[in-house]
């Protein structure tokens, strides 16, 4: 079968973005990474891209002022231009309208740092950190109208340590968000996660150890 067409849509250091093309350099992996799109011409993720020979392309929000239509016509039809099946947004920092939310309805990804409903937005781990919360984790989450409150795919969980900092708390949760973001996108493109009435269901594929789906 042929392996889906996929862009990465990342605003900043493109870590999750590294995690996604490592795991399509597998050619048995359903998915490859043909574009990288970012809205900030500085982005690091987007030289990590360039350097692993992926197109990419910059829409800058900022040339586009407050006109959030003319911005994700602009994302829309680049999108198009390259046959692109599946969406992932990595570190993408702009609310996106329900007119783009819906042309890529159970065909975009997003990866939260934080084991969702539990701390949407930003600052999750400043959140758990001040919640005290004694798990801490992330989420790969279908992106619906909803900010951080699409169907989920799956999380993996973090202890929190007496000393943590939000930097120390980043940090092994990212170390979860690049193992469960390459899972979710594997399942997604070979077609065994399905969303069924805003639930998703796994048919024939393994959960492994660590991760969990809320209907699994
Ligand atoms: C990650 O923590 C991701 O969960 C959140 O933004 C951060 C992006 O990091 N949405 P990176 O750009 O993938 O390194």
């Amino acid at each position: 079968m042929a392996r889906k067409r996929v862009a990465v849509l990342i605003s900043g250091r493109g870590s999750n973005l590294a995690a996604l093309i490592e795991a399509a350099k597998d050619s048995s992996y359903p998915a490859e990474i043909v574009l990288v799109v970012s809205n900030r011409p500085q982005a690091e993720g987007i030289v990590y891209a360039r350097g692993a020979g992926i197109a990419t392309t910059i829409i800058d929000h900022t040339d586009y002022g407050k006109n959030r239509k003319a911005f994700e016509h602009a994302l829309q039809a680049v999108l198009e231009g390259s046959g692109i099946e599946i969406v992932c947004l990595a570190g993408f920092m702009r609310l996106l309208t329900p007119w783009f939310i819906d042309r890529w309805k159970g065909r975009m990804l997003n990866i939260h740092p934080a084991l969702l409903p539990n701390f949407k937005g930003l600052h999750t781990h400043e959140q758990a950190l001040s919640a005290g919360a004694k798990k801490h984790g992330a989420t790969v989450h279908f992106v619906t109208a909803d900010m951080d409150a699409g169907p989920i795919v799956c999380q993996a969980s973090v202890p929190v340590q007496k000393d943590d900092t939000a930097e120390t708390l980043a940090e092994r949760v990212l170390a979860v968000e690049h193992k469960i973001y390459p899972l979710a996108l594997k399942w997604l493109a070979e077609g065994s996660l399905r969303l069924n009435e805003g639930t998703c269901r796994l048919h024939g594929a393994h959960v492994p150890d660590g991760v969990t789906m809320p209907t699994a």
